[in-house]
Order: structure tokens, then C-alpha cells, then sequence
């Protein structure tokens, strides 16, 4: 999120394509730090929005063995990334699309894990991105958010697009306000946040 050169809330141009290669060394801490809170294990259906660039997918594929991973972005560029990210388990285990988290293409009670990283600030309908997202997920499933950013008074760049920075406690309770149960945050080193929730 520091690196606002090609547009983090939607990447576009060639500037976007570096700025997502960029994107997936920088958040490499956060996603080691977050991911640790996801109990994992063999064969989990998985699903990353706001993809990006797809380092998430090719991570997690090293937690769980033999998972199956969607992840989706509205940017075509990053959906374009997150393929060549993923090349070797493209059409096996990684499966990536072009769309919008309010309007999921997925059926119902899908997926164990749904995690959404370093995207949630640009998302502008956050409540009916929250529905889908709980919709899409398994009884018993996880949503994890984490989060470069938590402070919103810290001064940041401008953004070409919707951008909000929440503090854990007001995304916890966004999450129980749309029906997630054992909502939780942790805080990490800076400003990291992982916040998370489950489907009953
Ligand atoms: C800052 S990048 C982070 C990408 C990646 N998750 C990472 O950690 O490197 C934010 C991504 O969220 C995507 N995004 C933002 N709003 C979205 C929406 N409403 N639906 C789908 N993708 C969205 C952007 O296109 C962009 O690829």
C-alpha cells in the first residue's frame, strides 16, 4: 500500500504490472505473519480476493497440500499476474478469475478459507463485499483479512479510487454486523492487522 505508482486499488499499465511484482515480494512479512493464525490443513478450498499479483495463492499452496485455490480480481492485469504467479498450478490446483468481490461467480457454502489482503481499504460497498464473502464460505470457514495499514490518521498518499483505512475493532464488528461469529483481531508489528471471522 506505500507503493501507489500503478494504482494498488486497481492496477493498470504497464506501472501496474511492476507495482504487483513490487507488491508481491513487500507483503511477503504481513502474509507470513498473518497466515500463521489459519489453522491449515490437506485439501482446503480456498479462495483469495483482490488477488493481486497471486503470491497469496502460491503461499498458501505450501500450507495446504493437494488444495484447491481460486482468487479472484476485477484488474485484469492482476489477474493476468496472479496466472503467471501460479503457472506451474494453473487449471490443477489455482484457478483465477476477473471480477468483483460484491458479485462473487461462486456458488454457495464453497470454500473453508476465504482471505483478503491488502485489498479490503478500496472495496466501496464493504457490507455487501462481507455478504458474498459469507455466502461463499463453508459452515465452520474462515474470512481473514489482513492488513498493511490500521490507523487511519496516519497520512498516506492519495489513491485514484475509493480508499479507507479501518481499525481492527470497527472491521470485528463490521464482520458481526453481517453475520460472521468468533470475530478476533490481532495486531502486528507497525500497523499489520490480521481480523477474522466464521461462518456458524
Ligand atoms: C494493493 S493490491 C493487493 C494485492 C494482493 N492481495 C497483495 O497482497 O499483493 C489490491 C488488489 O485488490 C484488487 N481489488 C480492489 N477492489 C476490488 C474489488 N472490489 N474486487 C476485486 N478486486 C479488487 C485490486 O485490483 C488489486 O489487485
Amino acid at each position: 500500500m506505500s507503493d501507489i505508482t500503478g494504482n494498488p486499488a486497481k492496477p493498470t499499465g504497464p506501472a501496474g504490472e511492476k507495482m504487483l511484482e513490487r507488491m508481491n515480494a513487500s507483503h511477503k512479512p504481513l502474509r507470513d505473519w498473518g497466515l500463521s493464525f489459519v489453522n491449515w490443513k490437506e485439501g482446503m478450498y480456498i479462495l483469495d480476493v483482490g488477488c493481486g499479483g497471486g503470491a497469496t495463492i502460491r503461499d498458501m499452496l505450501g500450507y495446504s497440500a493437494n488444495s484447491h485455490i481460486n482468487g479472484i480480481d476485477y484488474s485484469p492485469i492482476s489477474v493476468k499476474m496472479a496466472c503467471q504467479t501460479n503457472q506451474k498450478d494453473l487449471y490443477k490446483q489455482v484457478f483465477i478469475s476477473q471480477g468483483d468481490v460484491t458479485d462473487l461467480p461462486y456458488g454457495d457454502n464453497l470454500y473453508d478459507l476465504v482471505t483478503a489482503v491488502e485489498t479490503i481499504y478500496f472495496w466501496p460497498d464493504l457490507s455487501k463485499a462481507l455478504q458474498e464473502i459469507h455466502r461463499v464460505l463453508k459452515p465452520g470457514g474462515l474470512f481473514l483479512i489482513l492488513c498493511e495499514g490500521s490507523n487511519p490518521s496516519t497520512p498516506r498518499p492519495n489513491i485514484d479510487g475509493h480508499f479507507v483505512v479501518y481499525e481492527p475493532q470497527t472491521l470485528k464488528a463490521q464482520l458481526k454486523a453481517e453475520g460472521f461469529h468468533r470475530t478476533a483481531f490481532e495486531k502486528g508489528q507497525g500497523e499489520y492487522i490480521a481480523v477474522w471471522g466464521c461462518k456458524q
